[in-house]
Formats: C-alpha cells, structure tokens, sequence
C-alpha cells in the first residue's frame, strides 16, 4: 500500500482487494451513545459548537466499528450561521432559516471571511480529533456545497424540490448569483481552516445537485465545485478532495476530471455495475449502498454489499452508503456490513 491509511490509499488512486469503508452520518441517532451524549449537549446546535462533545460523537463510531475514517461531527448549515442567518432546529420536522428573497436580504449577509469567529469551535473540535483519532483512522472535513446550502437560506428550510432556490435563480438572478459567489468564497476560507486544524481530506456534499439540469448544473453544481477545488489544491496540493453531486445521474460522468476531484461519491439512484464503467474510469468513488439495508438487514444487505465491492474491484474505491444513515436503523446491521466488505 502507497499510505499507511487504506482511505489514503484510495484517494490516491489504488486498488486494493478489501476497500475502505466509512459510513454518512456515521455519527448520528442510530446509536444509543450518540442519543447519550446529544441528551448532555442540550439541542444539535449545542452539540456541533461543543468541541469536546461533537469530538466525542465523532469518535463513537470509530470506537464501537473501527471505521477507516472519522468524519468532523457538524452540519452544512453552520456556514449559513457564520454569514449571519438565523438557524434552528424544530424537533421531527428538521433546520429552519431566515430567508434571502431580495436584495435588501442579501445586504445582510456578511463578507466570507467574517465566519471565523464563530465557527472557532468546529477548528478545535477539528484539533482535537487529530489529536485523538487511531493512528490508522482518516479524519475527513466537510462543508456544503454553493447550491445546496442556498437552497436552505433561500427557502429558510428543506424543500423537496428546491422551489424557491429555483424561483429566485429565474426570478432574481443578481441576488441569486451573489449568493452563490459569497457562499463559493465561505466554503473555501472554511475548509482552508478545516485543513490547517488537521482534517486529512474534506468532502463536498451537493446534496440537491440532482434538482439542476443541463446548464444549470454546469454552472451551479460543477463550476462552484472546480472553483472550491482549485482553490484548495492551490494551497494544499496533497489534500484529497471527495465531490458529492448527489442524484446527479448522467452528471457524475467525467465530474472529477472537470472539477479536479480526487473522488466522486455515489448515490444508491445509479448502479455500481453503470458507474464502474462511466465514473470510476476516471479515478476513485465512493459509495453506493442503499441506506434502507441498514433497518432492513439480512441477506439482501449480504449480498447487495458484496455485489457493490465486486463490481468495483477493478480500481480505487471507497465503502459507504449512498445517503446517510437513517434514526431507525438497527447497530447490528452496521456491523454486518463492515464485516461483509472485510471479508469480500
Ligand atoms: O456524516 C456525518 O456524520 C457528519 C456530520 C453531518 C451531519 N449533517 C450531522 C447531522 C453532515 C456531513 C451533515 C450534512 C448535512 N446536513 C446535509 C448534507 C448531507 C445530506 O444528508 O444530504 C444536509 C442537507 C444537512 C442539513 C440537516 N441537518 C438536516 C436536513 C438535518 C435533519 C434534521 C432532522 O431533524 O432530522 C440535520 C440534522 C443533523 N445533521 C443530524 C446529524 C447527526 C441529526 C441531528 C439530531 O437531531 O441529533
């Protein structure tokens, strides 16, 4: 192996015969330690700005399976935070904004490189895991992609298909455009610091990527991506970067050679079979198993597991879901699945 890490390894474009595996949301309300621990913290939010806490959440996973990576405990909406959007949480329902639907409401927003200071946490929840994370365990940063963390200030909430996102891109384009270049700005000088606090590799989610089409995907998925990208190797050349331009379809096709991604991850809406022909040619992936086997489990899970690994045998992958895991999945299926792709 070229990197004592098998996640490294992959990113660095190796095939190995057992792929490294980490899981989305890894972290998260499927385990009874995490419930603990959020319970101590008061509500989410208090968790992701606790470093102590959200270091804690983070090594639970690693802890009770050994996963190859660690992935920072936070959300994509503490940048909107940072920019100076109200943010809550309402409990079964899910994150809810302050709106941007005019000008007067982006004069609001502050500049990129004002978000620091409050998300000073998240660097030392970052310092911390370096500090603590098993020799052999890779610690990954995040943030939220341009398009989907707009769709969330725009709306003020989830929307399920991204409604007023796209009504002020038709409506406002000015507003819109700035928006989206602030955000742009924000993700780079926040995963800038992700990096310089220790995070190994950081990914993207593009989570609504899927809701744009044709141009629009070219301009509001894969530009900012490229953009992000080549702003990060400027400065860190040996970081790899994992693209998620989730539900993407045909889009996934030549992403990580357009936006200088080390790694496309994958959602469960394409089959391992489709991508290893058009996705995986250029490099690594990520993914794809359906995150339903995680409640379901059994002999679906066995195999389906054990279908994904064979079909990307061929070269560089990296396990996961194809979303992430959901509250009511059962811990023990986890542990089948790591234990399928270990001994594929
Ligand atoms: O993968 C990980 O474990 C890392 C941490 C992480 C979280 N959210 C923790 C979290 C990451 C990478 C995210 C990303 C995120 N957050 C996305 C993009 C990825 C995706 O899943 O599509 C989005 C759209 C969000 C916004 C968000 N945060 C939503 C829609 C929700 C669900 C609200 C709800 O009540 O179910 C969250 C909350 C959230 N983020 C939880 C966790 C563990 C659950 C919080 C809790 O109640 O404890």
């Amino acid at each position: 192996m070229t990197h004592s890490k098998k996640i490294l390894a992959s990113l660095n474009g190796e095939t190995q015969k057992t792929p490294p595996i980490w899981m989305m949301r890894q972290a998260g309300r499927y385990l009874p330690e995490y419930r603990a621990t959020r319970a101590q913290a008061g509500d989410f939010l208090s968790l992701c700005y606790n470093p102590d806490l959200a270091a804690e959440v983070t090594l639970q996973p690693i802890r009770r399976y050994g996963f190859d990576a660690a992935i920072l405990f936070a959300d994509i909406l503490l940048v909107p935070q940072a920019l100076g959007a109200d943010l809550w949480f309402v409990t079964g329902e899910g994150p809810r904004l302050s709106t941007i639907t005019s000008a007067d409401d982006f004069a609001k927003i502050k500049p990129a490189d004002a978000i620091h200071e409050h998300l000073a946490p998240v660097y030392e929840t970052v310092k911390i895991l370096a500090r603590e994370l098993p020799s052999e365990t890779t610690l990954i940063g995040f943030a939220g992609a341009p398009w989907t963390v707009a769709t969330y200030m725009i709306a003020g909430r989830g929307t399920p298909d991204q409604g007023p996102a796209h009504a002020l891109m038709q409506g406002n384009v000015e507003v819109f455009d700035a928006l989206m270049d602030r955000l742009t700005e924000a993700t780079i000088t926040y995963l800038d610091m992700q990096i310089q606090a220790g995070a190994e590799v950081v990914k993207l989610f593009d989570s609504w990527a899927g809701s744009l089409n044709g141009p629009a995907f070219q301009k509001y998925s894969l530009e900012p991506a490229k953009k992000i990208i080549a702003a990060l190797k400027a400065k860190h050349p040996t970081v790899p970067i994992i693209a998620f331009p989730r539900e993407a379809g045909d889009g996934y096709i030549g992403f990580a050679k357009a936006t200088g991604a080390d790694c496309v991850a994958l959602d469960n809406s394409v089959s391992a079979e489709w991508a290893a022909e058009k996705v995986q040619v250029d490099g690594c992936v990520q993914g794809n198993l359906a995150s339903k086997h995680m409640v379901t489990g059994g002999q679906a899970l066995i195999d389906e597991t054990r279908e994904i690994v064979k079909a990307f045998s061929g070269g560089p992958h990296i396990f996961n879901l194809g979303h992430g895991i959901t509250p009511d999945a059962d811990p023990e299926n986890v542990g089948l699945m790591i234990e399928t792709v270990r001994s594929c």
